[in-house]
């Protein structure tokens, strides 16, 4: 059922219900509800993305962290940052942070989220901008195959019209990449095709009304200035890097040297998530700025990605732990292809962890956030393999707490047999 743009789940509150999750005593194996469902406050609502977290849960492992380590200012890492909950979270409770992610699309809404600009700046920009729109006129084209098919008439003038307005303010960073934020965050639903799909698909089925870019601009537009200058009555402390390891001057698997109190992310679900093809219209229309123009560079550039693409389908990676290998063993029996994306996504968590615990400080804190996806018709238990790769890799693990997931604002193939699953886990490793 759909309540919105979001698929409001029935539930069993089958978990603890909280406001938020308690941040001194948690203990292993406890399901919550959290009952606080604004997920949107600040600039955390500022662009759609799917696979993000709520920021309740970043906001509650940073309070739990400093608490253990008795220490307010942490240098935080989240190496798969999305679209930087983790990294406004960090902001807002004086932390400083490092964000690290492939996709360039979510490198540019990390940035976008967590940098402040004056009031007065975003003030005059809501009138330069129109001013400056009223005379330009455009003939821009992104490198989209079936254009038609994808946008009507009356869209494709507007959308390229902004598009090239925004370009004019190339020369201010700042002002640029939010507007180009603003404009990639009305383009699926500028667009003929659906909107709550992962996939980027037009449904012949679910016909769509498409509201008008302009406007549908205008009032984004609107809204993100006014979530910035909130943004910058609450900000404590922003000093936040992005890293995208794609084109990062520095080499290796994660681009940073610097060392780490705690780390805080979501890596990606197995086999549930095709970042690229699920935001294929905005990335290619900022295709110029983002550096993937056309369909085959976006091909090309998807098996950067962990979890979804398999790199080589004959060839599948013993993990060393018998307990997975003989789990992907089974799954051979099945799929061979599911079998190599299963090996392959637990050998690069395996690296991850691994180049992690050398980032983080004695007694520093992880927190990993997974989700136990369906893979040839079988559940596989990420949140105890994870736990396994780690206690190999030298951490201990401290405790697993499960949250019913109460939102989809996309609707996740993460099903079993009966129906979506519901509840993501957070598993605290210490280093
Ligand atoms: C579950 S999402 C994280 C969402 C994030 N917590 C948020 O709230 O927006 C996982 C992320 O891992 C990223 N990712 C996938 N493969 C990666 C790689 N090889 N290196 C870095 N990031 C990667 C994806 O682009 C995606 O943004």
């Amino acid at each position: 059922m759909y309540c919105g743009d979001v698929l409001a789940l029935s539930y069993d509150e089958q978990g603890i219900v909280v406001n938020e999750l308690p941040w001194d005593t948690v203990h292993n194996g406890e399901i919550y509800f959290i009952k606080n469902n604004n997920t949107t406050y600040l600039t955390h609502g500022i662009h759609k993305y799917a696979g993000k977290y709520i920021p309740q849960i970043p906001s509650w492992a940073i309070k739990n962290a400093q608490y253990r380590m008795k220490k307010e200012h942490l240098n935080i890492l989240d190496p798969f940052c999305g679209s930087g909950t983790t990294l406004l979270e960090a902001a807002t409770h004086g932390c400083s942070s490092v964000g690290i992610d492939i996709d360039p699309l979510a490198c540019l809404v990390s940035r976008v989220k967590t940098r402040t600009i004056s009031d007065d700046v975003l003030l005059n920009l809501n009138v330069d901008f129109w001013n400056i729109f009223e005379m330009t006129t455009s003939n821009y084209m992104p490198n989209i195959d079936n254009f038609n098919h994808w946008f009507n008439e009356n869209n494709i003038e507007h959308l390229s019209r902004l598009y090239e307005t925004i370009r004019t303010y190339q020369s201010s960073t700042d002002l640029f990449e939010l507007l180009l934020v603003t404009l990639s965050s009305i383009i699926r639903k500028s667009s003929n095709a659906d909107n709550r799909s992962l996939k980027t698909y037009v449904s012949h089925t679910h016909i769509k009304k498409v509201p008008d870019a302009l406007e549908a601009f205008r009032s984004h537009l609107k809204r993100n200035i006014a979530r910035l200058i909130e943004l910058n009555q609450v900000i404590k402390y922003s000093e936040t890097y992005v890293h995208n390891p794609a084109s990062s001057s520095e080499s290796g698997y994660l681009p940073v040297k610097e060392s780490f109190d705690c780390v805080i992310t979501s890596p990606p679900y197995i086999k549930s998530m095709d970042y690229l093809y699920n935001q294929m219209l905005e990335v290619l229309w900022l295709g110029p700025y983002l550096g993937i123009n056309g369909k085959d560079a976006l091909n090309q550039y998807k098996k950067l990605y962990i979890g979804s693409q398999v790199r080589d389908k004959k060839y599948i990676p013993l993990i060393g732990i018998d307990e997975i290998d003989s789990f992907i063993g089974n799954i051979f029996k099945l799929n061979p292809k599911h079998a190599a994306i299963c090996a392959q996504y637990f050998s690069d968590i395996s690296d991850h962890l691994s180049a992690t615990y050398d980032l983080l400080i004695p007694n520093g804190e992880y927190y990993m956030v997974v989700g136990n996806s369906n893979v040839s018709g079988i559940e596989v238990p990420v949140n105890r393999f994870v736990q396994l790769i780690a206690i190999r890799q030298g951490f201990t693990v401290n405790f697993d707490i499960g949250y019913i997931i109460r939102k989809h604002y996309m609707i996740f193939p993460r099903v079993k047999s009966g129906g979506l699953i519901t509840t993501d886990w957070i598993i605290n490793f210490r280093k």
